[in-house]
């Protein structure tokens, strides 16, 4: 059993008003305060965010924003800082392939909010992940370490970084990678860090799976070496189905309530 602490995320996306952000988190809390061994954290679209945090305030959630900009202030109508983020949050999704596919985020922007985020003293959540065609093409470890190493480019926070892998086809599909599937890809970019980041700071940084993350087949997945939890989408907008996902991963780790 591995020495990292597992993660389980939760991405709401553009899901929750203020007011049922706030509900969720409540019900999120009391759920998994049995579950210390696993860390916990909820990612609210920004509006939810100053209930959600201060809701979770004395639990064992932790907070995540979805998005950030890298520019420090100024004229960037509608975007959002670090700094305005830092009260609030501890870690920041950046690089969500619908940010890259829908928003047209290149590798060079995620690097830039990713050294964004670790400047500001929180924790980015750097996603990747391969298209249908490219995986069809043969060609998915290659292509996902190159996409890791570009997205990391200049970033230098080690100890704070939190990758996820979410291929773009198993997410909001129902079609989960297989355990195997997400475990050679994981697998791959821990040697990809190792070869960033050197062998220490590679063995302590948590590596999470994502797409159709469920209560049923989270535990082959965080039962593989490399897999250390997973960023959910649909299922944790469920309290119980995502307070699920958190107990069968404790009991994976060998600390059930
Ligand atoms: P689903 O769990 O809904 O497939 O979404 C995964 C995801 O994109 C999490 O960031």
């Amino acid at each position: 059993m591995t020495h990292r602490k597992p993660v389980i995320a939760g991405n709401w996306k553009m899901n929750t008003t203020p007011s049922e952000g706030r509900d969720l988190a409540l019900e999120i809390a009391k759920g998994v305060s049995d579950f210390p061994g696993v860390e916990v954290i909820v990612c609210p679209p920004f509006t939810g965010l100053a209930n959600v945090s201060r809701t979770v305030e004395s639990s064992n959630v932790l907070v995540g924003a979805q998005n950030v900009s890298a520019e420090p202030s100024g004229a960037f109508t509608g975007e959002v800082s670090t700094a305005m983020l830092d009260e609030l949050v501890s870690h920041v999704i950046v690089g969500h392939s619908e940010r890259r596919a829908l928003f047209g985020e290149t590798d060079e922007d995620v690097a830039a909010k990713a050294i964004a985020v670790h400047s500001a003293e929180m924790k980015p959540i750097v996603c990747v992940g391969e298209s249908l065609d490219t995986r069809k093409s043969g060609n998915a470890v290659g292509w996902v370490r190159e996409q890791l190493r570009a997205s990391l480019d200049g970033y230098a926070g080690w100890g704070s970084l939190i990758v996820a892998y979410e291929p773009v086809w198993a997410i909001g599909t129902g079609e989960a990678a297989s355990p195997q599937q997400a475990q050679e890809i994981i697998g791959e970019l821990r040697s990809e860090l190792v070869e960033l980041a050197g062998q220490e700071a590679a063995e302590q940084i948590r590596i999470l799976y994502g797409g159709s993350v469920n209560s049923n087949n989270i535990g082959p997945f965080v039962d593989r070496p490399d897999i250390d939890g997973a960023l959910v989408g649909g299922a944790s907008l469920q309290a119980a189905e995502f307070v699920s996902i958190v107990e069968n991963t404790a009991r994976v780790y060998g600390n059930p309530a």
